[in-house]
Order: C-alpha cells, then structure tokens, then sequence
C-alpha cells in the first residue's frame, strides 16, 4: 500500500489520485479491475497483490491497518532525518530562514501564538486538532485546497514539515482564539492566497514578459 499511498489517501484528501474511502463499498469484481489498472502508474500488480490490496481496501478496519502502517513508515523515514527542532521550525513558520523551494513563510497566511497573517485558519491548537502523522503530511504534501496551488511547485520538504510541526506541538492550544471558527472565511481567504499567488507568480515572470514584448516591438 506504500506505493498507492503517495496518490490516494484514506482520510479525505484529493492527491494525485482520488481519495479511496468510497471504495470499499465496491463490488469485488469492480474493485480488482480498478487496483489493476493501476500497474499502469506502480508497475506489474500480481493477481496475488491485487487480491490482497482488494481485501485490505474492503476491509472494515482498513482506516486502522493503514494508519499503523502509516507510522511504521513514518518512523523509517524519521530515522533519516534530522531531529524535530522547534526553534528551526518558528524561525521557517515565521520566514526567518526560507523555505528551501522557495515557497511563503506560514504566517503569510497564518497566525500562531497571536502573531502571523489570518487568510487561513489559526494554528495555535493545530496539532492537538490534527495529531503529529498526519500534520506532517498535511504539511509537506500541502494537503489542504488552498494552499496547494501555492506549493505545488515550491514543496514544503519532509524535514521542514517535521520541524514545523514540532515548533507548532509547543503552542498551548488554550491559547487559540476562542469562539467560532478560527476560520470562517474560506471564500475571502481563497482569493486573497489566489491573490498572493499571482503577485508572486507576476513577479517571476515579468522578466520573461518583457524581453517577449521587448522582442515584439522590434
Ligand atoms: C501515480 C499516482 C497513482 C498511484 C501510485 C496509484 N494510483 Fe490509483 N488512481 C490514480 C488516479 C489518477 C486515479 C483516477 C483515474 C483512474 O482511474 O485511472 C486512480 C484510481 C484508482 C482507483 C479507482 C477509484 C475511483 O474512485 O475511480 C482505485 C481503486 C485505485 N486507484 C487504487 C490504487 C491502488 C490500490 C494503488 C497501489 C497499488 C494505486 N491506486 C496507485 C493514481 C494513482
Ligand atoms: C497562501 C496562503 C497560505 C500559506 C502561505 C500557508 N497556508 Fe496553510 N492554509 C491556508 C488556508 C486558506 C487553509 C484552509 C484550508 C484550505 O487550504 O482549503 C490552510 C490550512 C492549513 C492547515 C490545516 C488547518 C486546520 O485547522 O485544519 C495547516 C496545518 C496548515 N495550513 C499549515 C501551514 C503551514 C505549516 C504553512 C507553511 C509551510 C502554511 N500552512 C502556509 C493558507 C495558507
């Protein structure tokens, strides 16, 4: 399941591949064509590996299975990175250091421990909301609608991910602002990171623009 991980989550998520929580109510006899199809992305799928993947998605404990999984994996990965440093990860949250590709500091858009940006949603108790697995992920893989347009181009890598992660699990998630919704604006704040998107996006390629203009008026 490692290798259909990187394009299908569980949890809701659209990656490259749809979310394959409906599956499960599948027919087997529609399940085992759709698992084989896939040999086309992961390579060859023996019918032995599809039955069992089949069995594994239709299981009732699948969400369970796939999360102990999860964190076996997580933990191989996380014996090769550096360890979690919350100092590094506030100094990235807040772009004291940038980001290795180049994308926005967090608080562009957010707003922890009362400092920051608030085009998206507080993330004071972020990681007592989210958990640390999947906070990860979210983070690195920008799961979230808005934001992945953002960093499609500019990932957030896994070892930045981890140290923001561990910079947010140090926030008191008392500390979030109280009331309804820390985020109640989708739609203002969809167009505003739109907004910031194409600004950043002008700025990089106005050079080009010009010397394609420059070269037109000749
Ligand atoms: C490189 C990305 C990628 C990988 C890896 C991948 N898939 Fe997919 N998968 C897709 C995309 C895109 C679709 C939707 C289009 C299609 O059906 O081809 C899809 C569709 C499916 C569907 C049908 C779901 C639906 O709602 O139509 C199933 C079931 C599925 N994949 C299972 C798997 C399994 C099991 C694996 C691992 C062996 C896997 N996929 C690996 C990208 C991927
Ligand atoms: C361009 C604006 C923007 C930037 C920059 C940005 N985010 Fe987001 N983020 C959003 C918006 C908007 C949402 C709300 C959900 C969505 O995207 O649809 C969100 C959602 C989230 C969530 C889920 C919050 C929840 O309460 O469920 C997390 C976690 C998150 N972002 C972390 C980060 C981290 C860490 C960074 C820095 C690497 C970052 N974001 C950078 C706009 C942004």
């Amino acid at each position: 399941m490692l290798s259909c991980a990187g394009c299908h989550s569980l949890a809701g998520v659209k990656l490259n591949g749809p979310d394959l929580s409906h599956v499960s109510l599948w027919p087997v006899g529609q399940l085992k064509p759709a698992i084989k199809r896939m040999e086309q992305r992961v390579g060859p799928l023996p019918d032995g590996d599809v039955d069992a993947l089949a069995d594994l998605l239709r299981a009732p404990n699948v969400r369970e299975r796939l999360k102990a999984e999860e964190a076996r994996i997580q933990a191989m990965f996380m014996a090769k990175l550096e360890p979690a440093n919350a100092a590094i990860g506030k100094k990235l949250f807040f772009g004291k250091t940038e980001l290795q590709n180049g994308g926005l500091a967090c608080s562009a858009c957010h707003a922890a421990a009362g400092e920051g940006g608030n085009l998206g949603p507080d993330l004071t108790s972020a990681f007592s909301r989210i958990g640390e697995t999947p906070l990860i992920s979210g983070i690195e893989k920008a799961g979230y609608k808005i934001m992945e347009p953002h960093y499609r181009w500019r990932p957030v890598t896994k070892q930045e991910a981890v140290h923001l992660t561990k910079y947010l699990s140090t926030l008191d998630p008392k500390m979030a602002p109280a009331g309804r919704p820390a985020f109640a604006h989708v739609g203002a704040g969809g167009a505003m990171a739109a907004m910031i998107g194409l600004v950043l996006y002008l700025r990089n390629g106005r050079k080009g623009r010009e010397t394609k203009l420059q070269r037109r008026r000749k």
